[in-house]
């Protein structure tokens, strides 16, 4: 029970539909968290605008990233959901933050070379200050796990450099973060090029399954999924494709690796291929129904916002009166 007092803090962007990849590697696990751990989940609405954004679209997906979480079972009434730009906190620690994160260091995130060589012509300073605003997403809240994936490593060591330097000058007022990824969390790969991971920003649509995607699109999808020329359906070295295929085919119908290959022995991959499809259509069509129910009810999900809203402010007012304090600002 000593996990109960620790916290777990994580940002998803409303930049898309999270993908089976997103939430068989990620959402899923964080369900079963949520009564060991103080679980905190912020829409990072402030971050996605680092990119050019839709506004009508951006407002769009702040409600469907919301509505996609609790489909997927993160429960309100146990975790804070909240949208970022709801707790003015978050600007206004990453302007103090700024401070003491240095010109050199935010120059080598090489989310930021790869970004602003995609948005060459908007190549604006919060691209550059990214990290900075998650920092304080994430010791606002005091939290001492964060689940993110590999590619956001670096910016949680960022993170932790900018905590330590300010503890050093200021004394004591960050708990260090640890990046959390939960044991026995899968990874899934694209279906079109299984060495790379699925991601919901690849060009290919093909490459990624979302949560969204209706049956037909799915069993469409794990059809065109590249495998080798083989037509065992065995786990092996260099079987990248079916690999993948039979993480997927087992996360939805929790079978081991033994009993999937007894169950397609002999058949080829097409009838696998048609059997995941379908696997992964039955497993989401209870969170689609759910979404789609939720996506009717934008004064639940607002009555959500708000909720998350306050709870949120409240931990986060704490921190940031402590750093306006530790700074010098003058109270009132
Ligand atoms: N940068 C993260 C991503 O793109 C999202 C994010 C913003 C985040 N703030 C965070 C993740 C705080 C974890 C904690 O995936």
């Amino acid at each position: 029970m000593e996990n109960q007092q620790k916290v777990i803090f994580s940002g998803v962007q409303p930049s898309g539909i999270l993908t089976i990849g997103n939430y068989l590697g990620a959402i899923r696990n964080w369900v079963g968290l949520q009564d060991d751990y103080r679980s905190i989940f912020c829409v990072v609405d402030m971050h996605a605008i680092t990119v050019r954004q839709t506004p009508a679209d951006l407002r769009r997906r702040t409600y469907e990233t919301l509505a996609i979480y609790i489909a997927a079972g993160i429960d309100p009434a146990r975790s804070t959901l909240f949208v970022q730009s709801h707790v003015p906190c978050h600007a206004e620690l990453a302007w103090v933050l700024n401070c003491s994160a240095m010109f050199g260091e935010l120059s080598r995130m090489t989310q930021f070379k790869d970004k602003s060589a995609k948005h060459a012509d908007n190549i604006n300073a919060g691209l550059f200050t990214y990290p900075v605003l998650m920092a304080a997403d994430i010791l606002l809240y005091q939290a001492d796990l964060v689940p993110v994936g590999q590619d956001q490593r670096q910016h949680l060591e960022l993170c932790r450099d900018i905590a330590n330097r300010f503890n050093g000058v200021y004394g004591e007022t960050f708990r260090i973060p640890d990046g959390y990824i939960p044991t026995g969390s899968a990874k899934i790969a694209s279906l079109n090029d299984p060495t790379k991971k699925m991601s919901k920003s690849d060009e290919n649509v093909n490459a990624f399954i979302s949560l969204l995607d209706d049956r037909d699109t799915v069993l469409r999808k794990c059809k065109r999924a590249v495998t080798d020329s083989d037509s065992e359906v065995r786990r092996a070295e260099g079987k990248d494709g079916i690999n993948n295929l039979m993480n997927i085919y087992a996360c939805f119908t929790g079978k081991s690796d033994a009993e999937i290959e007894r169950e397609f022995e002999g058949q080829g991959y097409g009838v696998f291929k048609t059997a995941v499809g379908e696997a992964v259509a039955d497993g989401l069509a209870p969170i689609q129904n759910e979404f789609a129910r939720l996506m009717q009810d934008k004064a639940y999900l607002e009555s959500i916002m708000r909720e998350g809203a306050e709870t949120a402010f409240r931990i986060a007012r704490k921190t940031l009166s402590k750093v306006y304090r530790k700074v010098g600002f003058v109270g009132l």
